[in-house]
């Protein structure tokens, strides 16, 4: 391997310290303790893990966590009913709900019933508007995440010819933005794409969040690139691994992340930090 990892489990610990002291100056200053309203719709054991960490690193870091497990069964009145006690609480200065819900509710009027000031996944059209007119206010956690991660490794990216692989809205549309907006050229890949391997080779800079085990090949990776896997897929015997074959791609890449250990810290340490740039907000 060539490639120099980048350890986002270590530059997550750095940024949970990073919000651990600004919570002790809060605490200093007499200001209360910010709160974060996690909120999970049935029983989706994956969803269930994300949601008990997220509960664990806010505690960790001095910040209030409500949890409420819901069951798989309710309904979108009772969900946008809860959200609107949430809103109406001053306790609570930032709100989640976990993705995906489940098939008979519909995602976009909850999250956009979200106050945009505690919208703290950033998938409020309003922080996404603001974001893509470089007014940037709660930005969306995962590539504010990989942002960090390429800021904390030193790494340049104005001028970069850059390649997004995945164009969702919780990562790849939001990491194209935040991409262009730190001066890269930025290529979108999606299932629509006709040549998915020119667009990989072309990439001094590479983000691939698709969730399918090996899709992108390390022949297809330039010399020098730094490649941001997004992925995290588990093998039939268990093991995670990325959307990037990662042993030939750490052949050709200068920087590469690690499945786990890369970009999956990370999403949770911006989580912490737009809770607290939330509570700020309401403070002020
Ligand atoms: N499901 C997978 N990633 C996320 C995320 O960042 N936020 C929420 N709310 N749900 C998710």
């Amino acid at each position: 391997m060539t490639a120099q990892l980048i350890d986002g489990k270590a530059i997550a610990a750095q940024v949970r310290q990073q919000v651990a002291r600004q919570l002790e100056t809060r605490h200093a200053d007499g200001k209360r303790t910010p709160g974060l309203a996690v909120v999970l719709v049935g029983d989706d054991p994956a969803s269930r893990i994300y949601v008990n960490n997220k509960h664990r690193d806010c505690e960790q870091a001095g910040i209030r966590s409500f949890l409420h497990l819901l069951p798989a069964e309710t309904s979108q009145q009772a969900l946008e009913t809860l959200v609107d006690e949430l809103n109406a609480d001053p306790r609570v200065d930032g709100i989640l709900v976990q993705l995906p819900l489940p098939d008979h509710l519909d995602a976009r009027p909850i999250l956009e019933h979200i106050l945009p000031h505690k919208d703290v996944d950033g998938f409020h059209p309003y922080n996404l508007g603001r974001l893509a007119q470089r007014l940037p206010m709660l930005r969306p956690c995962t590539p504010k995440g990989v942002m960090t991660l390429l800021q904390a490794s030193g790494l340049k990216v104005r001028g970069l010819d850059a390649t997004v692989v995945g164009a969702s809205n919780i990562v790849g549309r939001p990491m194209a933005l935040e991409l262009m907006l730190a001066g890269c050229t930025t290529t979108v890949c999606h299932r629509f794409t006709r040549n998915l391997e020119e667009h990989v080779r072309r990439a001094e800079l590479l983000v691939v969040a698709v969730g399918n085990p090996g899709l992108v090949k390390g022949e297809w990776v330039r010399e020098g690139a730094i490649v941001i896997d997004v992925g995290i897929n588990r093998e039939e015997d268990g093991r995670l691994v990325g959307d990037v074959d990662f042993t030939s791609a750490a052949e050709r890449a200068a920087w590469i992340t690690p499945v786990p250990g890369g970009v999956g810290p990370m999403t949770i340490a911006s989580l912490l930090e737009n809770t607290l740039i939330a509570a700020e907000m309401h403070d002020a």
